[in-house]
């Protein structure tokens, strides 16, 4: 639970908000998918996506376990088309998954990022924690047209299971 309220206090920090439909993209335990689930409500919805259906598994029972009931899976094959309509989503978390480990080819990254950029509304927002790519993310987050709004410092919770202290990078469209 400490870990939980960890995370839920980050969420906060960087804008998840009651009502949001919000996209966690490489979701993996649902660290984060769990308690912005219990920040946006029953009037809001979180997409958990994830290429690992083990992980999906064990998201899912927690969300049961948890009685929540506004988290969709999204399980893929890693492909990098998201499959939800222009302009749907408010918020896009992109924690310890945008890096070369997972995306080595800088065009990978690209095309993520424009699939993101295409499904977020007007006025949302994509959350970046740029772990292991701490310097070079925030500019190949400019160059796919997103605009570096504010950074927060704090503590995150890593691998769901210790806390270390960290940035996350709020991005919107240019
Ligand atoms: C290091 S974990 C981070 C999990 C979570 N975001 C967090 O911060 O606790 C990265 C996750 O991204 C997922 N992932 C990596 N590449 C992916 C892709 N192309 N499509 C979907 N999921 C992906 C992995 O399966 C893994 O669960």
């Amino acid at each position: 639970m400490k870990l939980e309220s960890q995370a839920r206090k980050m969420l906060e920090k960087i804008g998840v908000n009651k009502g949001q439909t919000i996209l966690d993209f490489g979701c993996g335990y649902g660290t984060y998918t769990i308690p912005a689930a219990k920040i946006a409500g029953e009037q809001g919805k979180v997409y958990a996506l994830d290429k690992d259906r083990q992980v999906l598994d064990e998201l899912m029972q927690k969300a049961t376990s948890a009685g929540l009931k506004n988290i969709r899976r999204m399980q893929t094959s890693g492909e990098l088309e998201i499959d939800l309509v222009d302009e749907s989503v408010d918020k896009v978390l992109l924690f310890d998954v945008f890096h070369s480990y997972y995306f080595l080819q800088i065009a990978d990254r690209e095309k993520l990022l424009a699939e993101i950029y295409r499904i977020m509304k007007p006025s949302a927002s994509l959350s970046v924690w740029p772990k292991h790519m701490e310097s070079e993310a925030g500019e190949e987050i400019k160059d796919a047209d997103f605009h570096l709004v504010e950074e927060f410092s704090g503590m995150l919770v890593h691998e769901n299971n210790d806390i270390e202290k960290g940035k996350v990078l709020n991005f919107e469209k240019e």
